[in-house]
Parts: structure tokens; C-alpha cells; sequence
């Protein structure tokens, strides 16, 4: 049941911290600084990584794909059903990694079969034990984020990203010990975030809005696309996310007094130009809220702040992420949505 919760996403938004415990366990060694994850361990360093995933799945695949690339491993997502049309060439050195909470979604395992009839290495990681996705490959990366009810993926989107970031280090050998220590720090921060949120105050404040945008910058760019699926999904207003670079190139023309903009800013990367962004809204009158571990440096240029704990670039959307489900779920639960069940969605897509 729900115990004692509304809906299930909130009750899913407040089993992260355990959801990321499970994740990680058994899967850190604080003494050699090492990942290791048991299920995979006859996995070596591939040549490439390509990641085939939908939907919320295919934004932590977009997460994955830039570590694995800032760890030397040329990678890229895909949406899977754009596949087979757009696979560059692949052979046996070429990890192909299947991204999906349920392990049944049609157009994943299309894909999936695609990959391993060209013959590539193939890796589902999943949240279903036994799944179709997770038979069909080579290999299985579990993410242990227990049973999701709700619709709207939200726990299983911080177990994939923590498990894609242990996956990342666990094939290509790098992990510094300050890694794993901020890994393990995740779920006591999440706590934190859940503890404090301000999110339903800053929900109600903007509820009366045309629409809804998000902005990030590298490790903050996939978060930022999920942000906005969340909100349309469960609210059904209009809401994109964009890399906060593209916002010149179009976007900026719906940005009005009337459509608040949600900014992902590390402290450690990217601020400066995140903060030029935030002008450009902002000179448009649209007000900003910041989703941020570096408060002092950004207050004075928004209108709000959703604090999160200090962390690394690679781990900040996964603490940011928090911040912008409860946003979600503030304004659907205000606007007196059908959350657990949105319209028109089903949770598990099993037709292409
Ligand atoms: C959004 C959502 C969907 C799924 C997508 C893929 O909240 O849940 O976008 O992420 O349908 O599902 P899986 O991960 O089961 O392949």
C-alpha cells in the first residue's frame, strides 16, 4: 500500500535514500577506492558504449554516456526507437547497454535485439529481475530499486544514474576515493533535500504559468530534460528542458514574465555561464529558480533558490533531480492531478 502517503510517487520520491542504499551495496570498496559489481564482473573495457533506452530511462542514458566519455570511453544514447536508423557501426568491442526500468519496453528491446544480431556485447540494466530485456542480454546490471507503482518514474531514475555511475567506474577503472566517499554520502543528502524541500511553497508560487522551462549545462543537461517530461507528464502543462546553450537558438521567444525557469548550477562547473543564462531569462522578466549547491554565488542573480548538499558535477543531477520531482509533484497534487495514474500513459510501453 501506500503507507500513509497520498500517491505512490511520493511515497517512491521518499524511498530514494533507501533505494540508493541498495544500489550501491556491496558494490564499493572504501580500501581499494574500487567498483565492483558482482553480476558483471567478466565484463571488460569496452571499445565504445552505445546506451538504447526510453523516455526517463533514455535521460539517464544521456547521463551515463557523458561519464563514460569523460572516462575515456566513447559513447553515445540513443532513443531506441530511432535505433536502426541511426546506429553508427559496431562490432564485438562495442558495449551496447540496455537502459529500462521494467525490462519489457517494446521499443528497448527492438533495439536490443538489433544489437545482438550485429553482434555487439549487450548489457540490460534493469530494475526487473527475469525481465524480457534482462534474458535477451548478454550481461544484467540490477539497480534494486524495489517495486515503482507510480506511473512517473522517480526512484528508479536515481537508482539508474547511481548504477550507470558505478558501472561507469567499474569498466574503465577509474574511481577516486572522493567518488566513492560522495556516492556513499547520496542517500544521507537526498535525506536532507526531502527533510527541507521548499519545493511545495515554490510550486505554489508559480502555479498560475503558461509553462514551464529547465536549463542545464553539461552533468545538468539530461536533468533538465527530465525535469520537464515529469512536469507535463503529471501536471499536463506545458513544460521543455533544454542544454541552457540552445536557449538562444529559439527557445528564448516563448520566455516571458509568465513562464518560470527552472536553472540547474553546480558550484563547480559551469557557473559562470549558467549565470549568463539565467540573465538572458531573467532581462525577459521570467523569473528563475535556482536548483543549486552553491547558493551564495547564485542568490542575488534569481528569485528563488532549491538548495541541494555540495557534490561533484557527476553527481549533482541525481541530488538536483530531487529538488525538481517534488516541484512536479507539488504543482500536479495543487492542480488536483490523477498522479499516480496521468493520463494516457501506461507504465510499461509494450507495443512499438
Ligand atoms: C516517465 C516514464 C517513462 C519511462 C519509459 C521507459 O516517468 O516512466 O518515460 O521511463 O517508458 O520505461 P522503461 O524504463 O521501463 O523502459
Amino acid at each position: 500500500g501506500k503507507s500513509g502517503y497520498d500517491h505512490y510517487m511520493r511515497k517512491e520520491i521518499n524511498e530514494q535514500p533507501r533505494a540508493i542504499r541498495n544500489c550501491l551495496r556491496g558494490r564499493l570498496s572504501e580500501i581499494d577506492r574500487a567498483v565492483s559489481i558482482d553480476e558483471i564482473d567478466d565484463l571488460e573495457r569496452p571499445e565504445r558504449v552505445q546506451l538504447i533506452s526510453c523516455g526517463t530511462s533514455y535521460h539517464a542514458s544521456l547521463y551515463a554516456a557523458r561519464l563514460f566519455r569523460d572516462r575515456g570511453i566513447p559513447a553515445s544514447a540513443f532513443h531506441a526507437s530511432e535505433y536502426d536508423a541511426d546506429a553508427i557501426p559496431i562490432d564485438d568491442e562495442t558495449l551496447v547497454i540496455a537502459v529500462t526500468q521494467s525490462g519489457e519496453t517494446a521499443d528497448t528491446l527492438g533495439a536490443l535485439r538489433d544489437a545482438n544480431r550485429w553482434g555487439a556485447e549487450t548489457l540490460a540494466v534493469t530494475n526487473v529481475v527475469g525481465s524480457s530485456v534482462s534474458r535477451e542480454a548478454d550481461h544484467a546490471m540490477y539497480i534494486r530499486a524495489g517495486p515503482e507503482i507510480s506511473v512517473a518514474a522517480t526512484k528508479t531514475f536515481a537508482s539508474q544514474q547511481a548504477a550507470l555511475a558505478m558501472l561507469s567506474s567499474a569498466l574503465t577503472g577509474e574511481c577516486s576515493r572522493g567518488f566513492v566517499e560522495d556516492l556513499r554520502a547520496l542517500p544521507d543528502q537526498i535525506q536532507s533535500i526531502l527533510d527541507r524541500s521548499r519545493a511545495e511553497e515554490v510550486a505554489r508560487d508559480y502555479i498560475d504559468s503558461d509553462a514551464y522551462f529547465f536549463i542545464g549545462r553539461g552533468y545538468g543537461a539530461p536533468v533538465a530534460l527530465e525535469g520537464a517530461l515529469k512536469m507535463k507528464e503529471i501536471t499536463y502543462k506545458h513544460a521543455e528542458g533544454f542544454p541552457a546553450g540552445e536557449l538562444k537558438h529559439g527557445p528564448l521567444a516563448l520566455v516571458s514574465e509568465r513562464t518560470p525557469v527552472f536553472a540547474i548550477i553546480s558550484g563547480a562547473s559551469n557557473q559562470e555561464k549558467m549565470i549568463g543564462n539565467v540573465e538572458e531569462v531573467a532581462s525577459r522578466k521570467a523569473p528563475v529558480i535556482a536548483v543549486t549547491d552553491s547558493p551564495a554565488a547564485v542568490e542575488h542573480h534569481v528569485d528563488d533558490l532549491l538548495r541541494i548538499p555540495e557534490t561533484r558535477p557527476q553527481l549533482l543531477p541525481i541530488l538536483a533531480n530531487v529538488q525538481l520531482q517534488l516541484v512536479s509533484y507539488w504543482v500536479a497534487n495543487q492542480l488536483g492531478r490523477s498522479i499516480d495514474k496521468p493520463r494516457n500513459l501506461a507504465k510499461s510501453v509494450t507495443v512499438e
